[in-house]
């Protein structure tokens, strides 16, 4: 199939990868001719690297290389199936390509955006078709992450977001079907982990190396939210905070911290600037943790009972299903298991009473229990009543 797409950036050429990988003929437009020169020759690096894992034949990654075209004009793919748009993170940049773009293509084309921020609702409203217009949203690096977030706008028609959704699992991802909300799934249940990670440290509980530590060696996660927000950049990571925290009215909730406000001000945006939480500069030394249990178990449960209520808030207002909501946090940022399933291990009573207490200490309502935490309590059901049963056999 033939498919566009626009920006030749990170995600634009990430989403090439794959959909050339998976034979479709591609045509990729971006405004910069030196953008789309570098977006080449990364492939060609790419391409080189798995040849050399003998993970790709030569001729296998001669083909994906050939199923790309670079192109100069939107026209190059007028004739495009599916077109999907990674440019800025500016509505009125967007806005203007989609309506050239609508102009140019079929009235079956797709028209999707990659868009981590805006509303797929404002951005589908520019076309004439509003229909056709879809949210499809990769992880970076796009041919590594499996997890896709599909998200129909209120005016998708349900023959565009199945067909999407089915192109998509066609190119070998995983995907789920997000509401329309901020942050779809993956970007609003993060939240904590980087925000109450934050809170602990501002109150001098414990310094970022133990939060770090605690939260790898007892939480079991991959990275800790110091160190991820290091190697996402703590400008983006703010940027994206401060977005959800104004798309949901100022929801205490989700209220940026000043510490990391001061970090990306200060130009200590993590790896990519050498300094961040952490100094990255050669021979600098690595701050040690405090390997005390009973403070990292605190931590741990302070920071997964704040993600499972994201987590629980998020299914209560219909965002994604039970299964989608666990699959997004599991594939989407590799959490060590679904944060509902942690939910049912740790038993709904003591989600209720971990984020009670919480608010108990400081009347904010960050700390309000999801509504439908307290229902479950009180009906004495969880979320994957048949696992229950499987175990009891
Ligand atoms: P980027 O800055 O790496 O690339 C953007 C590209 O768009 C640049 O090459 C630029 O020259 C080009 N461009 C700008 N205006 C254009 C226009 N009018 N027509 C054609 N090309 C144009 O940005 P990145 O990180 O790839 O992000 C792109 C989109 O993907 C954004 O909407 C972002 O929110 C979203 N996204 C980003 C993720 C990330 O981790 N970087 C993850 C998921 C989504």
């Amino acid at each position: 199939m033939k498919v566009g797409i626009i920006g030749a950036g990170t995600m634009g050429s990430g989403i090439a990868q794959v959909a050339a990988s998976a034979d479709c003929q591609v045509s990729l437009f971006d405004t910069k001719p030196e953008a789309l020169a570098k977006s080449q020759q990364k492939l060609a690096k790419i391409m080189n690297r798995l040849i050399e894992k003998g993970r790709l034949t030569p001729i296998a990654a001669n083909t994906i290389q050939a199923n790309i075209k670079y192109v100069d004009t939107l026209e190059a793919m007028a004739d495009s199936e599916l077109i999907i748009e990674a440019i800025v993170e500016d509505p009125t940049i967007k806005k203007a390509v989609f309506s050239t773009l609508e102009s140019l293509v079929s009235r079956e084309c797709i028209i999707a955006s990659n868009t981590s921020s805006l509303s797929i609702a404002s951005l589908a409203a520019t076309c004439q078709h509003p229909e056709r217009f879809i949210g499809i949203h990769f992880f970076n690096p796009a041919p590594l992450m499996k997890l896709v977030e599909i998200i129909p706008a209120v005016q998708t028609s349900n023959t565009v977001k199945n067909k999407a959704r089915s192109i998509i699992i066609g190119w070998g991802k995983l995907t789920v079907l997000a509401k329309d909300t901020p942050g779809f799934i993956v970007n609003r249940v993060a939240r904590p982990f980087y925000g109450e990670a934050l809170q602990i440290y501002d109150e001098g509980i414990a310094d970022i190396a133990t939060i770090d530590w605690a939260m790898k060696t007892i939480g079991e996660f991959r990275m800790g939210p110091f160190e991820l927000m290091d190697f996402i950049g703590n400008d983006i990571n703010y940027t994206v905070t401060e977005t959800v925290f104004k798309a949901f009215y100022y929801d205490p909730r989700y209220r940026p911290s000043f510490t990391q406000k001061r970090m990306a001000e200060a130009g200590y945006l993590g790896k990519k600037s050498g300094r961040g939480y952490y100094d990255y500069r050669e021979d600098a030394e690595r701050p040690k943790p405090t390997e005390d249990i009973v403070i990292g178990q605190a931590i741990v449960d302070r920071i997964v009972a704040m993600l499972i209520n994201e987590a629980a808030d998020a299914l209560h207002y219909s965002v994604a299903s039970k299964v989608d909501i666990d699959t997004a946090m599991t594939k989407g940022v590799n959490y060590p298991k679904g944060l509902l399933e942690w939910a049912d291990e740790w038993g709904i009573c003591t989600c209720v009473e971990r984020l009670d207490a919480l608010f108990e200490e400081y009347h904010e309502t960050r700390y309000r229990c999801s509504p439908l935490l307290r229902k479950m309590l009180k009906a004495g059901t969880r979320f994957y009543p048949e696992k229950a049963a499987v175990k009891n056999k």
